[in-house]
């Protein structure tokens, strides 16, 4: 389909239409109650992670989940935030230094989630919201397992197939994965924990759930 930016290894246009659009995601995904919706699923599931806990957002983009994940956070973690969009990148740093609390956690990484420039089971912890969709699910995911450490987990946002989500696909050019298909890739490399639906008065929960999940 043409408004599919799929990415590959090599090629991930994804990053320079996000380069054209980083301000409108930004502001669109700010007033629909974004970042609140994920401080309240924080703080109803505390993440099953520890101080000083190696983190990666795959697919930071604006750094939305990024400083949900550590205005939630109790004690000092280390995130590394990546995305292939530049201008996105410079958008979140932006918002980073503008917040209050440990910023000094944050550290932000231009590059491509199929190839991460992390070693084998070095991280106890990967979010991704929305980035799964530009890349082919199989690879993707096998490649977010790889660096996660075994008993670590993944907490994968993805988009499911309703009106709202055909909407999005068609502005952000992505294509959201069938739930059978998500859950057969998650089940290659992790065990299940829980699959949340937001609450149906959130906006993003018109449109996406968050899967737990720990690698086997
Ligand atoms: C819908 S936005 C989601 C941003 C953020 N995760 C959030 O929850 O607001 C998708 C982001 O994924 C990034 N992206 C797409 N394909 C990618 C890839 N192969 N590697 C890294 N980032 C990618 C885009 O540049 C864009 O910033």
């Amino acid at each position: 389909m043409e408004y599919v930016l799929t990415a590959t290894k090599d090629e991930a246009r994804a990053g320079s239409y996000y380069d054209k659009i980083a301000a409108f995601y930004d502001l669109t995904f700010k007033l629909n109650g974004y970042g609140r919706s994920l401080d309240q699923y924080f703080s109803n599931h505390p993440l099953p992670v520890s101080r000083g806990a190696r983190i990666l957002d795959a697919g930071c983009g604006t750094g939305l989940l990024t400083l949900a994940l550590l205005r939630n956070m109790r004690f000092p973690v280390s995130i590394t935030a990546l995305d292939l969009s530049a201008t996105s990148i410079s958008a979140a740093k932006k918002t980073l230094d503008e917040s209050s609390g440990r910023t000094q956690d944050v550290t932000f990484a231009e590059g491509n989630l199929l190839s991460l420039p992390f070693a084998d089971n070095s991280l106890d912890l990967v979010v991704t919201s929305g980035a799964l969709e530009y890349v082919p699910l199989g690879e993707g995911m096998s490649e977010i397992a790889r660096v996660i450490a075994p008993g670590g987990h993944m907490l994968h946002l993805p988009c499911r197939p309703t009106p709202a989500s055909t909407f999005l696909e068609i502005l952000f050019r992505f294509k959201s994965h069938p739930r059978p298909q998500i859950l057969a890739e998650t089940e290659r490399h992790f065990r299940m924990v829980h699959e949340y639906r937001f609450p149906p008065l959130h906006i993003i929960g018109w449109s996406k759930t968050a899967m737990l999940a720990q690698k086997r």
